[in-house]
């Protein structure tokens, strides 16, 4: 017992040591806005009744897919929903068509019963929900989509710090983590329209798992895409994206996002 104590305090250090150093200075203000609970937003389902809870962050995030009338959307990462939420509880949309993918089956019944939940009949005919593995969908389909949204699998240490689980965090889960990211990043834009938008975005703190991330894409796929200014009310601007931390956000995220334009 006692053993396994000390292995649960010197993954609390290596961790807080890790983020000093990534972060500095703000680490201390950072790390104690992350304790904090987080103030929601609403959004009511299609006939009043019901409410999901977001963070405004994650509306900012979702907001800067600027879906128009008519387009073909992916979802790469959608469950539990509440970004796809977002644009789908807009009746302006008309007859947009919406594929919301999710590779773990349990966590895709959960965004088939929120979506099933919240939308009107008509709109939720229009949602198919899919259950592939996002790194490889640029095997079956290219230039496809008019928006991608890749809201990847991330470290998630606000989630971690909240649940008291700081113990599950490690290096090499960072790295799969970036692995992951980067192979989503390549597919998706595989799978983009010339001209279409995807938003990529993370809840991780990790600057390896966003602005870097980002980094690396563009100078490994220059002339393939740009990256767009996006726009929050809220949080900092970074040289490519946009990052939305509770220290710096009146209490809003952790959430980094990008905005990119496929050429
Ligand atoms: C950050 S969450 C998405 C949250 C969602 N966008 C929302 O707003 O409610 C990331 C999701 O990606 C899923 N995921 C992980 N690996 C994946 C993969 N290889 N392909 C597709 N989805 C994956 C996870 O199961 C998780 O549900």
């Amino acid at each position: 017992m006692r053993k396994w104590l000390i292995g649960m305090k010197s993954k609390k250090i290596i961790f807080d040591e890790y983020y000093r150093e990534t972060h500095g200075q703000r680490w201390i203000n950072l790390r104690s806005a992350l304790e904090k609970e987080k103030q929601m937003q609403v959004l009511k389902s299609a006939d009043g009744t019901q409410a999901y809870y977001l963070d405004q962050a994650s509306l900012i995030a979702a907001a800067n897919l600027e879906v128009g009338r008519g387009q073909k959307v992916l979802d790469l990462c959608a469950a539990p929903g509440g970004k796809s939420l977002y644009w789908l509880l807009k009746p302006e949309l008309g007859s947009i068509q919406w594929k919301a993918n999710e590779i773990s089956m349990k966590r895709r019944l959960r965004l088939k019963r929120v979506l099933d939940q919240f939308l009107d009949r008509e709109v939720r005919k229009r949602v198919e929900v899919v259950g592939h593995d996002a790194r490889n969908w640029c095997l079956y389909e290219e230039n496809a989509y008019d928006r991608i949204l890749l809201d990847a699998p991330c470290s998630s240490e606000g989630h971690l710090i909240q649940q008291n689980q700081i113990a599950s965090w490690s290096l090499a889960k960072v790295k799969r983590n970036m692995a992951n990211q980067w192979a989503m990043l390549c597919s998706a834009l595989a799978v983009l329209k010339s001209g279409g938008i995807l938003v990529y975005s993370t809840c991780s703190i990790n600057p390896g798992e966003n602005e870097e991330q980002i980094e690396r894409f563009l100078q490994s796929r220059s002339g393939q895409f740009e990256v767009l200014q996006g726009q929050s009310p809220i949080g900092k601007k970074l040289r490519w994206g946009w990052e939305i931390f509770p220290d710096i956000a009146i209490g809003a995220g952790p959430l980094y996002f990008c905005v990119m334009r496929k050429n």
